[in-house]
């Protein structure tokens, strides 16, 4: 069984997808749910569906990453994580933290890379009048929202969208792709698949 700890910052719509996804024959189980900001709507949701959770909230550390990332690290420990999915983890983390785990951690990015790496990525899409927009499911190296690409989800951009309308969209697609792209990578599938 993989041990996977999931990492959020705000509402954890993702990561309810990913636990709950890992049910049954599913060869992967929430070991515990990490958030930045001990406020998370996500660290609720979590412990309401029976997972560890733990708050490592990165404000006391200020500009000190490093510090902040071998705190998150030696709180992980006692959870025995075999892999990590960043699902909607709002902290950038660097070489350091992600070196150790390349390999063994994932990401979701609100947008088709590598296209609008960071930030704003629908109000980025619909300035640049794209006709499709997404969402992507890569592995995590040491440069932002890099790294291989395991999925990607398109739809299509609607002449009236708005950041908000699009990100809606964007996101259910994301409950789809995740849950999908894990299970695969635990199986140990590295190709890139595609929804719809
Ligand atoms: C998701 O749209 C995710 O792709 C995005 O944050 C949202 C989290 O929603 N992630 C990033 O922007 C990472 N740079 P959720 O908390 O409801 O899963």
């Amino acid at each position: 069984m993989t041990r996977v700890a999931i990492f959020v910052s705000g509402g954890g719509s993702n990561m309810v997808k990913l636990v709950e996804s890992m049910t049954g024959d599913h060869p992967g189980r929430a070991c515990v749910v990490l958030s930045n900001q001990p406020d998370a709507g996500g660290l609720k949701k979590a412990a309401d569906m029976g997972v560890p959770t733990l708050a490592v909230d990165h404000r006391p550390f200020g500009k000190d990453r490093q510090s902040f990332e071998d705190a998150l690290q030696t709180a992980l420990v006692p959870f025995e994580p075999d892999m990590i999915c960043l699902a909607g983890f709002m902290r950038v983390l660097t070489a350091g933290f992600v070196s150790p785990w390349q390999g063994k951690m994932l990401n979701i990015h609100p947008s088709l890379l590598p296209k609008y790496k960071g930030l704003h990525t629908h109000a980025r899409a619909l300035e640049a009048g794209d006709g499709e927009a997404g969402c992507t499911v890569h592995e995590v190296t040491p440069a932002l929202d890099d790294g291989p690409i395991l999925g990607q989800a398109r739809v299509t951009v609607a002449p009236d969208d708005t950041p908000d309308t699009l990100a809606a969209r964007v996101l259910g697609m994301e409950h789809q792709l995740y849950p999908l792209v894990l299970r695969r990578f635990i199986e140990g599938k590295r190709d890139t698949v595609f929804l719809p």
